[in-house]
């Protein structure tokens, strides 16, 4: 099926690809169809994917899919949350950075033990950008903030983001465990569920 994909993060494309590609979706990222990154003015995940999904429909003429994600922290009331990719910035021209984002986590949580977090994805389809039922499906993966940065792979928090089953950061895992168990990938696995049914 082909389908607008509201995403610019080239490593987050990469993740939804991988899932995607096999199970027969062709997905354009809609940076090639000249669609500008839509705002994100949202406290929630959802609100937030919902909004990048009908932006990319409405720009394309497309069906669309939006993933929108982040950290939350338990000791940190949810934070970095939504603003996961911006966490460190203090200005809106500032530019994203992954490190000053994790530089800032560690920061907050100083020599804090309360340091259970999971990162959220949460997906949108829509068939159109007045679909009136949107399809939107969740996933959660829980680890726990460590205090040093493990691995390499990956991005954006992975490298503190600890998973006790595997003993490794999400860094540390390679790409195809990490798109097995990850937020984003239950999410997907739960969309393409909703969409077979
Ligand atoms: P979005 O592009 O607005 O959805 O922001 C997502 C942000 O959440 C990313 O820039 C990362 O900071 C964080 N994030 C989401 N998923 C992951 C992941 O799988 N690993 C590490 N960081 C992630």
């Amino acid at each position: 099926m082909k389908t607008g994909l509201a995403a610019n993060n080239a490593k987050k494309l990469r993740e939804l690809e991988a899932i995607l590609t096999p199970l027969g979706w062709e997905l354009i990222p809609q940076g090639q169809l000249g669609v500008e990154e839509a705002e994100e003015p949202h406290v929630t995940f959802v609100e937030n994917a919902l909004a990048k999904a009908r932006h990319a429909a409405r720009a394309t003429g497309l069906p669309a899919l939006a993933d929108d994600s982040g950290l939350c922290v338990d000791a940190l009331g949810g934070a970095p949350g939504v603003q996961s990719a911006r966490y460190a910035q203090t200005t809106a021209s500032e530019p994203k950075s992954d490190a000053r984002n994790n530089e800032k986590l560690l920061a907050a949580l100083g020599e804090s033990c309360h340091r259970d977090a999971h990162f959220v994805s949460v997906i949108v389809f829509v068939r159109h950008a007045d679909d009136p039922q949107p399809l939107i499906a969740e996933g959660e993966w829980h680890g726990e903030i460590i205090t040093e940065h493990r691995g390499d792979g990956g991005f954006g928090y992975d490298p503190l983001f600890y998973l006790a089953e595997f003993d490794k950061t999400a860094a540390e895992l390679d790409a195809q465990s990490k798109n097995a168990v990850s937020h984003r990938a239950q999410a997907l696995q739960a969309l393409v569920a909703r969409l077979r049914r």
